[in-house]
Order: structure tokens, then sequence, then C-alpha cells
């Protein structure tokens, strides 16, 4: 396939009509790395930080802001499916705020509060939607404040193509579930990820790459870059 066959908006579109697949996939944790290594992994790393406030951004139905708040810390959700917001508000309790937005409408206006952490995990899937993500995270973060992505680890999401930017097909290959179609994607290098970070005025400070055990191959890649004034 040709990169003009996907775009930010085939993301959404995607998403939309797989949500409620997407939701069973969640409770019956039928994503095995998920289960063994980046679940945790995204949770020791945004607990490392200690903030009490987070914007969970692509929070799907909302099991990273649900754990998170019950450790006392106050989460915002935002996704841009309606369906998944409304899921993560039904289950959702004190201390959780969900709301539909697609990364493309993200205003710091529209939030009365900033944050001291934006997480995005494994939510940052399209190529101009999470430029804007970027370009807002330093106006919706407190001083101080951290960016934290976990994403595929790109050296083994390449497989056998080019290692270089581009939009690739999505695929659910692995995932039991009745998905109605895939999600494009688009790939990035490490120092793709790592350069969305300096250009955005963002400095690094964390780099992960959670092992898989069973594998011996990294599961993810976790990246932290502070807002430093
Ligand atoms: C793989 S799911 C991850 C969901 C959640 N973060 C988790 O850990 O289970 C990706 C999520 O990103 C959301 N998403 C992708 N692109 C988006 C965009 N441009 N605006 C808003 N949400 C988006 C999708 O709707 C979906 O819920």
């Amino acid at each position: 396939m040709k990169d003009c066959e996907f775009s930010d908006n085939k993301v959404l579109h995607s998403w939309h009509n797989n949500a409620e697949e997407w939701v069973k996939v969640i409770d019956r944790e039928a994503i095995p790395s998920r289960k063994l290594i980046t679940d945790q992994a995204i949770v020791e790393t945004i607990l490392a930080h200690s903030p009490t406030s987070v914007l969970d951004i692509g929070c799907g139905e909302g099991w990273l802001s649900r754990r998170l708040s019950a450790e006392g810390i106050e989460v915002w959700g935002i996704d841009g499916v309606a369906d998944l917001i409304c899921e993560a508000r039904r289950r959702g309790q004190e201390r959780q705020h969900f709301h539909t937005l697609s990364y493309e409408e993200l205003d710091p206006q529209a939030f009365e509060n900033k944050f001291d952490l934006m997480a995005c995990n494994f939510s940052l899937i399209g190529e101009r939607s999470t430029n804007v993500v970027f370009k807002n995270a330093c106006s919706l973060l407190n001083p101080q404040g951290y960016l934290l992505v976990q994403t595929l680890h790109p050296l083994i999401s390449c497989e056998a193509e080019n290692y270089q930017d581009g939009w690739r097909p999505g695929s659910w290959e692995g995932i039991e579930g009745n998905f109605q179609e895939t999600a494009p994607w688009y790939f990035r290098t490490v120092s793709s990820w790592v350069h969305l970070f300096i250009e955005h005025g963002l400095e690094l400070t964390t780099l992960r790459e959670p092992i898989n055990p069973t594998s011996g191959k990294p599961a993810s890649l976790i990246l932290a870059g502070q807002f430093r004034l």
C-alpha cells in the first residue's frame, strides 16, 4: 500500500469502528505483552515521576486513568472516539474526568488547569496528530512537567521494512477479536521520536526499553521529556 492510502483521519475512523472489540480485548487481557510487561512498565514509570495530575492522551476505555486515580492522582482522559469515552465514564470513579477530544482539537484553553504529566500509552498512532500533541505539550504542562510516551519498539515493529519514518498498514494479527478494519499507523525511528521531544522544547529525561522475558527482545520503547522553563 502507498502512503496516500493512509491518513490521520483513517486512524480515528478505524478506532471508531473497532471501539467495542477493543474494550473486549482490554477486558480479556488478550494482548500478552501488555499483561506481562508494558502495563506495569507505564504505571511504574508514571509513578516514578510523582505527578499529582495526569492527562491520559488517547485513554481508550480508561484502564490507565483508573489505575492512576487509585493511587490518588487526579486524572483527565481524552480520546477521539466517543464510544470509548462513554465506556471510560461508565467505569470511572472519583478523581477521573473524561472528554471526547481528538488530538487535532487539543487546545490548552480546553482545560482549567495544567498537568504534572501527560501520558501517551500506545496512543500516538498518526503523523500530524502526534505532532499536534507535541506542539501543545509545553502549554498543557506545569513547569517541570513531563510528556511520557510508550510506543511499539521501532527496531521490533519495523519488521522487514526499511528503517525510516512512514505510514504502515495496521494489523490485528495475534489479537483475537471481530475487528472491522485495520488501523494504519505512522512508523517512527528511535531518532525521530527523540527529535520530536527536542524540537518541541522538551528535555529527554528517560529512555527505557522494557524487555519481554520470553523473547529476550524489547517489548516497547518508553520516552519522557521535561518542560524546563
Ligand atoms: C492502542 S489504543 C490505546 C488506548 C489506551 N491508551 C490504552 O493504553 O489502552 C489507541 C487509542 O488512541 C486513540 N487515538 C488515536 N489517534 C487519535 C487522535 N488523533 N485523537 C484522539 N484519539 C486518538 C484511539 O481512539 C485509541 O483509543
